[in-house]
């Protein structure tokens, strides 16, 4: 759908609280294209009861400017089993609006492009899944969020990046069998006793920081605090100050207040952060993840007012996926 929009003063005022917080990172010029796109978002949300979740690797006028509650995973997964609203807009990946579709069945749920996927969830299929528990027949399954609904559907519980540890010490046997990411289920290994066992798969953007790049950082940048995602390789996690899901960074950041930062993960991260700490200087290695960079502000605004595409998903797949994610949120 097309649609006539402009830089009106209603729109220059309504938006001027946003464009204070993100001057640093957008031209004026380029702000009153995108100004429009947020004013409306905003108004035909409130119109249709609908309700925008949004993951922290979002673009900075995405998550300041139109998202009404914004985290990670696990966050994301807490807020929508929670919502009254009627329509759910995912501005995150899919398996992040399946997830949402599994916990709330009556709702709309809308993702602004159905190509935004992931490479951990595409690593694995549900059928490799039933192998893996034809092999390993006692041990339980525990899967990372990042994966779609069939593979969920076939494990005894979820877990994210910032639970993982939590769940996988909440198992009673003492080996268990964490898919798909072999970072994740390798960094878990080392904050454990019991055996992890794991799947090849890994996230495009994680796998790319090499130990180097810290290594450098901190020769560049005195004193600089290094914050990485578990989805990192562990030689890279060993070079970190601290490790942690991309909601416990914002956390440890909020509460350490460091002078000097970097967060080894997706780009925005920073940059949303960058938007409400002008006193950090946050170094910006941008490693950018193509899923997440989909989702933009004329795609939202189109999926709000076609109310397209929306996430279906099979009722018995939903009800079996819907299991393990609810034991995770329940542990949680
Ligand atoms: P979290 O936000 O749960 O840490 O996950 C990071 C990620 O890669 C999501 O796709
Ligand atoms: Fe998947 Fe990695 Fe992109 Fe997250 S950052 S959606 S794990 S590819």
């Amino acid at each position: 759908m097309t649609q006539e929009l402009s830089y009106t003063s209603e729109v220059a005022k309504a938006t001027a609280p946003v464009y204070d917080m993100l001057k640093d990172q957008f031209e004026e010029e380029y702000w009153e294209t995108l100004a429009p796109y947020i004013y409306e978002i905003n108004r035909l949300k409130k119109e249709k009861n609908a309700v925008i979740l949004a993951h922290n690797y979002m673009t900075p006028d995405i998550f300041h400017g139109i998202a009404d509650i914004v985290g990670d995973s696990l966050a994301l997964a807490r807020s929508a089993s929670q919502t009254d609203a009627d329509i759910i807009v995912q501005c995150g990946v899919h398996f992040m609006a399946e997830t949402s579709k599994a916990l709330c069945m009556d709702k709309k749920i809308l993702i602004p492009d159905m190509k935004a996927g992931c490479s951990l969830a595409e690593s694995i299929t549900a059928k490799d899944v039933r192998l893996l528990r034809e092999k390993h027949p006692n041990v339980p399954i525990i899967t990372y969020v990042n994966s779609s609904a069939e593979v969920k559907a076939e494990s005894d519980i979820c877990c994210t990046s910032g639970n993982a540890v939590k769940i996988v010490n909440a198992m009673k046997e003492d080996t268990v069998l964490m898919i798909p990411d072999k970072y994740l289920a390798q960094y878990t290994q080392g904050h454990t006793d019991k055996k992890v066992l794991t799947w090849e798969g890994s996230c495009i953007v994680h796998e790319r920081f090499t130990p180097e790049d810290i290594k450098q950082f901190r020769a560049r940048y005195e004193g600089i605090q290094v914050l990485a995602h578990p989805e990192c390789p562990p030689e890279v996690l060993a070079e970190a100050d601290y490790t942690g899901s991309t909601q416990q960074m914002i956390e440890y950041v909020e509460g350490k207040k460091p002078s000097r930062v970097v967060l080894i993960t997706e780009c925005s991260m920073s940059d949303n952060i960058a938007a409400v700490h002008p006193e950090m200087e946050l170094v910006r290695p941008c490693q950018m993840c193509p899923h997440m960079k989909r989702i933009t502000l004329p795609k939202i605004l189109e999926a709000l007012q076609t109310e397209q595409p929306e996430v279906i998903l099979d009722s018995e797949i939903a009800e079996r996926s819907r299991i393990p994610i609810q034991k995770m949120l329940d542990l949680s």
